[in-house]
């Protein structure tokens, strides 16, 4: 499976404090927005480096830089713009590619119905940004989506996954490694994550 699941103990211990029922939509959102941003310290670890010189204090010293084109963050709507200001914490030149999707009521699969893309996709990393991985289908569709334009190195970041969403992703695209800070029991009837946190978009935006 290529799935990697952040043990920190920060980590563990914000996304406890997430499913407890009376978590507050404040409480919920600023959650959110830190776990994003310690998993993206560990889902950046792999990003390429290159030395270049910098005028330094005392003369001419090398320095180290990310290499290449500035990363992509794809927050998928809507639950998806909750974890995206804790990313942009840690890589503020990021740039945003936003993707919406909707169930399709005659073949339930997920159609796109809001994208906007940054250019020269082929030549970024992607980090996709969704609170829930339940059955799949939108990081699924939205992984098609970012490998039709190019995209080449792709991450999904989630809080919570269901293993049923796991396989789903893990047989579509088998390159794209998967971080989250759990990989919880299964789905119920209703496709919400058992134990998971509910209805995360709801909670984000207090719609609940
Ligand atoms: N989406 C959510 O917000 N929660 C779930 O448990 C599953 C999908």
């Amino acid at each position: 499976m290529n799935i990697q699941v952040i043990t920190h103990p920060l980590v563990q211990h914000k996304l406890t404090l997430m499913r407890e029922a009376e978590c507050s939509t404040g409480k919920f959102r600023t959650l959110t927005k830190e776990l994003a941003r310690l998993m993206t310290y560990e889902a950046t670890r792999d990003f390429k480096i290159e030395e270049y010189e910098i005028d330094g204090w005392c003369g001419k010293i090398q320095g180290q830089r990310i290499k290449g084109k500035t990363v992509t963050v794809v927050p998928i709507l809507r639950a998806g713009l909750g974890m995206l200001d804790g990313v942009l914490d840690l890589i503020p030149s990021a740039k945003i590619s936003v993707v919406g999707l909707q169930r399709d009521e005659t073949t339930l699969q997920p159609v796109s119905y809001f994208e906007k893309l940054v250019d020269k996709m082929d030549e970024r990393p992607a980090l996709i940004l969704d609170p829930m991985l339940a059955t799949g289908g939108s990081m699924v569709a939205t992984i098609d989506l970012l490998k039709q334009k190019g995209c080449k190195n792709i991450k999904a970041l989630v809080l919570v996954a269901a293993p049923e969403g796991v396989k789903v992703v893990n047989e579509a695209h088998p390159d794209v490694t998967i971080f989250t800070a759990a990989l919880d029991s299964h789905l119920n009837e209703d496709g919400y994550i058992i134990p998971g946190l509910g209805d995360a978009g709801d909670k984000i935006f207090g719609t609940r």
